[in-house]
């Protein structure tokens, strides 16, 4: 039994093969957000949807059958959205309770991070945040999932939550 749970929203599964390293390596249980209702499989079309990412905009998700209170380290990892954090984990972060627990968090992004881990200190305020990636992919359009950031870089953010 693992104490560590990995956490993710991946739009275009960046976010999903770090979360799914880091549970690799971790030993830790994953967990999966999803929108209630799918977006837009146009990715220009999300983008102009989502330019108004404020905080106080809600997006609805499926509900989460895992128990929270079975782990006491939580690893969150989402992708970036018009500078802040998905609306998808946003949403997770206000509708469930971690306060208490030791997390670590990053956002996955094309090389503007904006105010992604001001928004994770906002809706966690009662947790131990002990570490925060910036994990960049390329902007370039058919290059999306190349990752810029090294994988030393993970492995020494992963070690803050060990
Ligand atoms: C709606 C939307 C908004 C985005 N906004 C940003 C942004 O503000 N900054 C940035 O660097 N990348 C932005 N991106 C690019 C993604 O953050 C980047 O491609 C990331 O690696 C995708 O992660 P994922 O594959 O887990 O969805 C945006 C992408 C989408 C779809």
């Amino acid at each position: 039994m693992t104490d560590t749970l990995v956490i993710y929203y991946s739009f275009t599964g960046n976010s999903k093969k770090v979360a799914n390293y880091v549970k690799d390596k971790l030993g830790a249980d994953l967990l999966e957000l999803e929108p209630k209702i799918p977006f837009s499989t146009d990715y220009d079309e999300v983008v102009a949807e989502w330019q108004n990412n404020d905080i106080k905009r809600d997006v609805e998700i499926k509900d989460i059958q895992t128990d929270l209170s079975k782990y006491q380290k939580v690893v969150l990892i989402t992708c970036t959205w018009w500078y802040g954090i998905s609306p998808v984990m946003k949403k997770f972060l206000k509708d469930y309770d971690l306060s208490n627990k030791d997390v670590i968090v990053a956002s996955c992004n094309a090389g503007w991070l904006g105010h992604c881990f001001e928004d994770y200190r906002t809706l966690l305020p009662n947790s131990n945040i002990k570490g925060e990636l910036n994990l960049v992919f390329s902007e370039k359009e058919g290059e999306r999932d190349k990752m810029l950031t090294s994988q030393k870089e993970i492995d020494c953010w992963m070690e803050k939550i060990k």
